[in-house]
């Protein structure tokens, strides 16, 4: 970890009212996930099939015109990280510079996320982001049905590619539509689900939390589980 990693990660310690860590179980938790990633990327059957069927999964949906949100985009936001990851973000839609630039979790919600992710000592390459809408819905508008409908056969293939042990839904509409349920993210936060092989846990959305920053210690909770939870899986 570099001094800015350790630097990003002390301000979300701080940011959630943390002001003393166990150094040494953090250190030993965080060696042993850095011994299990290093063996499962290399160990794992299949590994290195993942990034050529997700650069299918991109060919497939091409210069979507699926839906209504095509005209008004500027770049398809397809997702980005490592392909072979053991944990997965899903997100709602991108917004203004996820927009600008084709990448997902770029802006301000962005940068806490990254900080959210070093806290349980992971880095952004380590893991993959992706959303459930691939365009900005104009104005950051709630996804619309039908927009869900087009392109969450592609969220599903992504997940079935990369076959992460967990996925982290961020926020209510990454929870419904990922878990196929109604439920309000206040219900579904914080446990396990089981979907597909795959363990699926939901936390609030990092621009709720830029909105609601006393729900942090939550998320850090949610984080912890996360961590727990790889380390039990291991590799
Ligand atoms: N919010 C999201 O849900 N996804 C992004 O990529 C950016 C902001």
């Amino acid at each position: 970890m570099n001094r800015n990693e350790i630097a990003a990660q002390l301000e979300f310690f701080k940011d959630i009212g943390v002001d003393s860590v166990d150094v040494a179980a953090v250190g030993a938790v965080g060696e042993a996930q850095a011994r299990q990633r290093a063996a499962s990327r290399i160990d794992r059957p299949g590994a290195h099939r993942a990034p050529l069927q997700l650069d299918a999964i991109r060919a497939e949906i091409g210069n979507c015109q699926r839906c209504k949100l095509a005209p008004t985009r500027t770049h398809i936001v397809f997702g980005s990280g490592n392909p072979d990851a053991e944990l997965v973000f899903v997100g709602e839609a991108p917004g203004y510079d996820e927009d600008q630039q084709g990448l997902p979790f770029v802006g301000r919600a962005g940068q806490l996320l990254t900080k959210i992710i070093e806290s349980i000592d992971l880095k952004r390459e380590d893991v993959y982001i992706c959303n459930v809408l691939k365009c900005r819905p104009p104005e950051n508008r709630n996804p619309e049905p039908d927009e869900v409908a087009s392109c969450n056969p592609f969220l599903r293939k992504q997940l079935a590619a990369i076959r992460p042990k967990i996925v982290c839904c961020l926020g209510t509409f990454a929870a419904q539509t990922v878990l196929q349920t109604a439920a309000p993210i206040s219900r579904l936060r914080g446990k396990f689900f089981d979907m597909d092989g795959m363990r699926v846990i939901a936390t609030f959305h990092p621009a709720y939390l830029l909105r609601s920053p006393e729900k942090k210690r939550e998320v850090w909770e949610d984080m912890k589980q996360i961590r727990a939870e790889l380390f039990r899986l291991g590799s």
